[in-house]
């Protein structure tokens, strides 16, 4: 059966509405629509906190590999940004991590309003397999592809611009495509904007 989108929870005036969480099967909605990837903790609903100017849009949680299933936001009738569950967490069992697989690898493979998918890396950490995995299958199914190098405001500022490089270097990047971000200070996030308008339109 075709999963439908059920509820709709306006959020900040109704700029935003939140279309629901799904564990399966995602259901399309019709717009543009960003996903945003990572391993677990690294930040992504923060990150679209930020995006969005609001702090409770996606739930932001302090234990790790929580959050299972797709969440879908839609803004300002315009475009819809995917919060996709994090990988990665050692303390997930392997049935759980089997299972984010299967609806990630489903999602991606699947997905023709996919426009871009935001890969958020943290510039402190050693470059990670299932980093690459994702990037590698998002190359392969030719999807636009921005890392934002998150937490930034953990690194010192002499040395930010280096881990970005790193970053950049490490997963062979074009300079466009990896940006320094802070969910913390909004750093990037005007430059993030800016991509994703522009693979949205
Ligand atoms: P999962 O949903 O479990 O995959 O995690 P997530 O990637 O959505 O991470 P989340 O946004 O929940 O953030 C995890 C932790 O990192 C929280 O304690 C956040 O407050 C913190 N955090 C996220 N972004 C930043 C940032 O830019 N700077 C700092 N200092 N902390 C951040
Ligand atoms: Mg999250």
């Amino acid at each position: 059966m075709k999963p439908r989108i059920t509820t709709r929870k306006s959020l900040a005036g109704g700029r935003i509405v939140f279309l629901g969480s799904f564990p399966d099967v995602v259901p399309r909605v019709g717009l543009p629509e960003v996903a945003f990837a990572g391993r677990s903790n690294v930040g992504k609903s923060s990150a679209i906190n930020r995006l969005l100017k609001t702090g409770k849009a996606a739930r932001v949680s302090s234990t790790p590999g929580r959050t299972q299933a797709v969440n879908l936001f839609e803004v300002e009738k315009r475009l819809v940004l995917a919060d996709l569950p994090g990988y990665g967490f050692a303390k997930v069992p392997e049935a759980v991590q089997r299972r984010w697989k299967a609806l990630v690898e489903g999602y991606l493979a699947d997905r023709p309003d996919l426009r871009l998918a935001v890969l958020l890396l943290d510039p402190r950490r050693e470059p990670q397999d299932m980093d690459a995995t994702l990037l590698w299958g998002l190359r392969q199914a030719r999807i636009p592809v921005l890392v934002l190098a998150t937490k930034i405001d953990k690194v010192k500022k002499s040395k930010a611009k280096a881990a970005v490089r790193r970053l950049r270097e490490a997963y062979r990047l074009a300079p466009e495509e990896c940006l320094a971000f802070s969910a913390l200070s909004g750093q990037g996030a005007d430059e993030a904007w800016a991509v994703i308008n522009g693979a949205v339109r």
